[in-house]
């Protein structure tokens, strides 16, 4: 039978469960934690290690640093230039460096497994990037069949012209498929300034396509993601908590 009320589910953990979860070292170094004082609750007195509390919405210090418990982790860097999304970089700092351990070392399945981009851009791109420790999030966002408009601001060499826009709006062939790409919306800002939609993401996209109508790329940067947009509120280098918001505009 049907019935009209909203039931909430409160989920209760203990303490160095929820500190293991987000992060915070093994179940034995989080009891540590808890048991030389270093973590506080607000709103509780004292904890130990087998205090419950519900995870929803709860916010706790360690060694001075509040932090939100999360179920999962989403987030979004502001990337600078030089780094490279990879956790084994070749040349450049990770990005990984750029996040605080607690995200990095978040368990997955008993094991260290972190946040990972969703995605990855070029070390000398910059702009928006993902991260998140849920799966299915990046599968979902990495399918071909989940076409989420991303934007690029795309400094170009060579002055723009009008034929290369509308080519690359008919789409343009790459070296390593016959099926020409288009770009979702493309228009010059000013003669060295593209804005440039993709629905797809395939290996140095914008610079490829940027080279197939005779131009070339100087500077590459990410500004948008379905709906969500980088601000100048975060600095190169900066991350922030991803909230319902923000999810619901990615996907919209
Ligand atoms: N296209 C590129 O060429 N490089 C990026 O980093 C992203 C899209």
């Amino acid at each position: 039978m049907a019935c009209g009320a909203n039931f909430l589910f409160a989920f209760a953990m203990r303490l160095d469960d929820i500190l293991y979860s987000q992060g915070f070292g093994t179940r034995r170094v989080c009891a540590g934690l808890i048991q030389q004082g270093l973590v506080s609750v607000p709103g509780v007195d004292e904890v130990e290690p087998g205090t419950d509390l519900a995870t929803d919405g709860l916010m706790f210090t360690v060694q001075g640093k509040s932090w939100p418990y999360q179920e999962k982790a989403y987030l979004m860097l502001h990337k600078p230039a030089g780094t490279e999304c990879s956790q084994k970089p070749s040349t450049y700092p990770s990005i990984y460096t750029l996040l605080p351990s607690p995200l990095r070392l978040r368990p997955q399945k008993g094991a260290v497994q972190g946040v990972q981009a969703v995605g990855r851009l070029d070390q000398d791109t910059t702009g928006l990037l993902l991260l998140t420790d849920d799966g299915k999030f990046i599968h979902r966002m990495s399918s071909p069949r989940h076409h989420v408009p991303k934007v690029y601001e795309v400094t170009t060499k060579h002055p723009l012209e009008a034929a290369q826009v509308q080519k690359l709006l008919a789409g343009v062939v790459l070296d390593d498929d016959p099926k020409p790409v288009k770009a979702a919306a493309c228009e010059a800002v000013d003669p060295h300034h593209l804005r440039l939609t993709l629905t797809e993401g395939k290996y140095h996209q914008v610079k490829r396509m940027l080279a197939a109508v005779g131009n070339r790329v100087e500077a590459l940067h990410r500004s948008r993601i379905g709906g969500l947009q980088l601000t100048d509120e975060l600095a190169p280098g900066q991350w922030r908590w991803l909230g319902a918001d923000d999810l619901a505009l990615i996907s919209a």
